[in-house]
């Protein structure tokens, strides 16, 4: 099909006006069809190819984007015109500033609003935590702390702030939230999950999609497409390392891994990116059954899958299931991959001439193509790109605004848990002598983690202006208060591995004799992927030396944990009177912790994950019996250094009273209402989880499951009755034959100390 003509025969098509308006109009599921019905196969073919923004970067000599970014109007013309590349993504090196952005993506989307493309641009980019690739964005506790704060409401608004962040930025397309179990400490991607229950990572994660795409059936100019990631197993890699195989049964995968999947998909999210490890010996990007037959048949996803980075490729050169680049594009495209991060170049344009042959050859069915490219126009449409793929970016006023900030401050004060407070050492009254030590004391990049500003998140350069780091915030919020700062110890990469030094060590002992209360931030380089491959969960030994100085000074200790996952501190926990988790809490997550540790604000946070006490025993809460079991033969076997769900509080709440309202243990269902209330004089927050035990079934029981959970606050003095409703659904598990069922026997509730017995008279299948 020739440009041109197909361009006249599209304006009529859909109906196109030809002049004053600058835009078109949103095509109907008929057009979409007519539109796929004149395209060529190499316009097919571009649809599915994504590249990099590199890949069109205008270059110095040596390879380096040029500062301002630009785009090589050249490579640009070549991938639009000559492969019909229908995706872009990234950033280059590091963040970009908005006007740098939008003189992007005024370039990209030039060809489709000048008419000479049919088809508009789709551009995605990893906004995980705000949107971190544009200057003066928002950022967010990274998802772990999210999830800590058990607040489904606080995750949608983020969603909502990082959707309209990234369309501020000219960004329609987020590669968020991770939905992937955090269930393997080692993974360098630990933090990027939504910790290791199912429950709390399907309702915070379907929070974030609601908050990315709106409630709408499409998607507004403030909005954007949510990306599930990565499907599926992909946090589960035995050994630890990035993309290294997982082993899931099915049982597990059905229970665990799948269902925060199946609900962002039921939720109506848009695109869904592929786990680029192995899982049960099929690479994820070959994976039929997953992609085609769980996803697109049983589930009905009408988005697009989408490739990780490269990963039809490395089915070739890592997972060595195609003996081919070329066979590996197919293997992946025939499991069910739609579009695939091809994405440099020239490696682009070989993905398209190969794709294009693979077709032509019938190795690839027209119709596994058109599909493909109905899915990906659909995504477009829906997202609005037909008719307006740049809306004026000057029309995002909240744009980094205080408004902003401040739901990203509130995120990090509800993520940030207390796990320790000896003799109520806490709240600090600024009448101490405090000394504020640690690589975390004075770093915005450890606050922050990984892809902050630039993929690993270590650059300086780059960091938010005006963000206080914990010390300058501590001094923020108790002005007349002495306090000081001495690092004591800093963390560096030696060959690709964390290392550590002392700092003038002397200084930090001197400095520990003239103060009373000594703060240790301590914690991890910002690292993810590759790169943050770990050999050990032991928090650093130079790291822990600052805590065993000061106790050895008599100090009162205060350890503050900026961590990508739970490291192993059991050996110092005895030494400190306070210990704080404050995961990686964001640009805002300094100020937010010295709000908690003055006392300004209470802590709320509750543990997303178990927190292993040994390096070598990782275990669960909702783990079976066996797991128990001692030496001895009693149960006490598990004996996590803190429990998931565990958080301490200035003004925890009382659970006093828990009741069925109604209950059919005919029909599995029931609703209880639980009191709760506040002792305290001043308004409290407090989380109030439910549980679930099946006594005896099929397949051995987990100890104990959580089935639902409230955020609530209760004024001083208040008593609320919180009501929860469960149909058979919440009973069922899958049973010895594989099927899903609520197996008859008796269930125990548990809330807080309060229990319930519910007996469920039938089995029920699902
Ligand atoms: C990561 C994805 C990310 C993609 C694009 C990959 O290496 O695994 O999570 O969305 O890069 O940046």
């Amino acid at each position: 099909m020739k440009l041109l003509s197909s361009l006249l025969m599209l304006a009529v098509l859909l109906g196109f006006k030809q002049s004053e308006e600058p835009f078109f109009t949103k095509p109907t599921t008929a057009d979409i069809e007519t539109l796929i019905a004149q395209m060529s196969i190499e316009e097919k073919v571009g649809q599915t190819c994504q590249i990099t923004l590199d890949a069109i970067h205008r270059t110095d000599e040596k390879g380096q984007a040029l500062v301002p970014a630009q785009i090589d109007q050249a490579k640009l013309k070549e991938a639009l015109e000559t492969y019909h590349v229908g995706s872009i993504l990234n950033v280059g090196a590091h963040t970009l500033t908005r006007e740098e952005w939008k003189s992007i993506m005024t370039d990209v989307h030039a060809p489709y609003l000048k008419k000479e493309q049919n088809i508009p641009i789709l551009y995605g980019i990893d906004a995980i935590h705000g949107v971190n690739y544009t200057v003066g964005g928002t950022l967010f506790p990274q998802e772990i702390g999210l999830a800590a704060t058990w607040n489904t409401e606080l995750a949608r608004q983020m969603g909502e702030v990082t959707a309209y962040e990234c369309r501020a930025s000219g960004i329609p397309w987020n590669f968020s939230p991770v939905l992937d179990l955090g269930r393997q400490p080692l993974w360098s991607r630990h933090f990027e999950t939504l910790g290791e229950d199912p429950v709390l990572g399907t309702q915070m994660g379907v929070a974030l999609v609601e908050g990315y795409q709106g409630k709408g059936e499409s998607v507004d100019q403030f909005h954007a497409a949510a990306c599930l990631k990565h499907f599926v197993g992909y946090s589960a890699s035995f050994s630890g390392r990035d993309r290294t195989p997982a082993f899931i049964p099915e049982k597990y995968m059905q229970e665990l891994y799948l269902p925060a999947f199946k609900a962002a998909v039921e939720k109506g999210a848009l695109t869904l990116m592929i786990n680029s490890g192995v899982v049960n010996g099929i690479p994820g990007h070959a994976n039929y059954q997953l992609l085609t037959q769980t996803l697109k048949k049983n589930w009905g996803f009408k988005g697009f899958v989408v490739s990780d980075w490269e990963d039809f490729i490395m089915l070739h050169s890592v997972h060595r299931t195609a003996p081919s680049i070329a066979e590996a594009a197919i293997q992946a495209f025939n499991a069910g991959v739609d579009m695939s991060m091809v994405p440099s170049n020239p490696q682009y344009k070989t993905y398209c001439q190969d794709m294009v042959k693979a077709v032509k050859e019938g190795k690839i069915s027209m119709d596994r193509l058109n599909d493909a490219v109905r899915r990906i126009l659909y995504v477009k449409n829906q997202l609005g790109l037909f008719d307006n793929p740049l809306p004026d970016l000057s029309k995002y006023p909240l744009f980094g605004s205080q408004t902003f900030k401040n739901i990203a401050k509130q995120a990090a004060l509800e993520s940030i848990t207390l796990l320790k407070n000896k003799e109520s050492l806490l709240p600090l009254n600024g009448k101490q002598r405090i000394l504020v030590a640690g690589p975390g004391a004075a770093s915005i990049n450890m606050l922050n983690g990984a892809w902050t500003h630039t993929w690993q998140g270590m650059d300086t350069s780059y960091n938010t202006t005006g963000v206080l780091n914990i010390f300058q915030a501590l001094q923020s919020q108790l002005p007349t208060a002495s306090i000081s700062y001495q690092k004591g110890v800093e963390l560096y990469l030696e060959k690709d591995f964390e290392a550590s030094r002392f700092v003038e060590l002397d200084n930090y002992k001197k400095a520990l004799k003239k103060n009373d209360i000594i703060v240790i931030c301590v914690g991890e380089l910002p690292s993810t992927e590759k790169p943050g491959d770990i050999r050990s969960l032991q928090l650093d030994d130079k790291q822990k030396e600052l805590v065993r100085l000061a106790k050895a000074a008599k100090k009162k200790v205060v350890l503050v944990l900026l961590e990508a996952r739970p490291r192993i501190i059991n050996d110092i926990e005895p030494l400190c009177d306070a210990i704080i988790q404050a995961y990686l809490p964001g640009d805002q997550g300094g100020l937010a912790l010295a709000e908690l540790v003055t006392g300004k604000a209470d802590f709320t946070g509750r543990l997303p994950y178990t927190y292993p006490r040994y390096d070598g025993v990782i275990e669960f809460y909702d783990h079976p019996r066996s797991v128990a079991r001692s030496k001895s033969g009693d149960f006490s076997a598990y004996n996590p250094q803190w429990d998931f769900g565990f958080g301490l509080s200035y003004r925890a709440a009382t659970i006093n009273g828990m009741r069925f309202d109604a209950k059919d243990e005919q029909k599995g269902t029931f609703s209880i209402q639980v009191n709760v209330s506040n002792p305290h004089n001043q308004e409290i927050t407090t989380i109030v989880p439910i549980y679930l035990s099946d006594l005896y079934a099929s397949t051995t029981p987990e100890n104990k499951r959580l089935i639902d959970f409230y955020k609530v606050k209760l004024r001083p003095g208040e008593n609320k009755t919180l009501e929860f409703s469960f149909d058979a659904t919440t009973l069922k598990r899958v049973s010895a034959d594989g099927k899903w069922r609520a197996e008859k026997g008796t269930f125990e509730i548990f809330c807080g100390q309060e229990k319930l017995t519910f007996e469920l008279f039938d089995d029920l299948l699902f």
